[in-house]
């Protein structure tokens, strides 16, 4: 089944995988190059452990299971089979999260520093909380057979909803995080002498950022969801028609929508709720 835009599709996906990379790179070169390296011994190489697990886990592969229903080549394969990919990645992204956490209370507790007064580990304990609950919520629901798809249908919008919110807030506890470390860790020259560590790890902000807005665009592109399976089996060269406006707006939607599919039928972004050709109503 042909996608709407694959060559719009294809030129951001390489973007978003290379700006991901290219921060994993920026993160690796922080810590190895600039701080302590990497150990687990209670000091600050054991703190690195925290923003490269973060950057490479709990942003990057994250992004990637967000992703990974948009991908056209993954449409042959079973709903079932890309329930698993899905829910794996995020599985992976929630352990690299959690050793991250262990890392940075390892090495406070070794240290006498206090737990939890920051602003930025609130959010981002939350966060990780958060996430765990959705992993746990999501397998329930989309992985348990027994669970009627009207059920699946009506978690849906909330399962999209708070994907994108825990997303979004991991991104911004990063950078929190990292504005946070520039500031403790740089004494003589300060980060307001703009050293270059402090230059160089801007940029890893900014990459990071990047990585967000490209993965929030990409995934709600209402044209570039994987079509429902009677389509996928019914209709192997057709393709949809959504379109969207500068503004991002969608301004109209045919056939590649999962109007039938109970497990898709939230989009993102509001479509319009007028009858399709078929004289159907979008569920959400
Ligand atoms: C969304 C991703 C992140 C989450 C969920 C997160 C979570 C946390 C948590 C829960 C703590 C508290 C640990 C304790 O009190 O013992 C903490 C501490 C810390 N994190 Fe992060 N962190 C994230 C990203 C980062 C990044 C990318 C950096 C960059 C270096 C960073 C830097 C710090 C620093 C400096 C501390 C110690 C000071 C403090 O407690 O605020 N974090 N983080």
């Amino acid at each position: 089944m042909a996608m709407k835009n694959y060559r719009q599709f294809l030129f951001l996906l390489v973007a978003v995988v290379s700006v991901g990379f290219v921060s994993i790179v920026f993160v690796l070169q922080w810590v190895l190059y600039f701080k302590e390296g990497l150990a687990w011994d209670g000091g600050l190489a054991e703190f690195n452990w925290h923003p490269v697990l973060i950057v490479t886990g709990f942003i990057f592969i994250q992004g990637i299971a967000i992703l990974v229903y948009r991908l056209p080549w993954t449409w042959k394969c079973s709903k079932l089979m890309m329930k698993f990919i899905h829910a794996g990645l995020n599985i992976l992204a929630f352990a690299f999260a959690a050793i991250s956490l262990v890392a940075v209370f390892d090495f406070h507790n070794a240290a006498s520093i206090p737990n939890m007064y920051s602003l930025h580990s609130w959010l981002g304990l939350t966060a990780v909380i958060l996430y765990g609950l959705q992993i746990a919520l999501g397998l329930c629901v989309y992985l348990v057979p027994i669970i009627p798809e009207s059920m699946r249908a009506v978690f849906m919008p909330v399962h999209v909803y708070s994907g994108l919110l825990i997303f979004t807030s991991v991104i911004a506890t990063a950078l929190m995080g990292i504005t946070e470390k520039l500031i403790f860790g740089l004494k003589n020259p300060k980060y307001k002498d703009s050293p270059p560590e402090a230059t160089f790890v801007n940029f890893l902000g900014v990459l990071i950022m990047v990585f967000g807005a490209l993965v929030i665009w990409i995934v709600t592109c209402p044209a570039w969801k994987r079509p429902n399976e009677q389509l996928l089996s019914s209709q192997p060269t057709s393709g949809g028609d959504a379109t969207r406006t500068m503004g991002g707006t969608v301004l109209s939607i045919c056939s590649t929508t999962d109007w039938n599919d109970p497990e898709a039928n939230c989009d993102t972004r509001k479509r319009n709720n007028k009858p399709d050709q078929s004289g159907q109503r979008s569920t959400v």
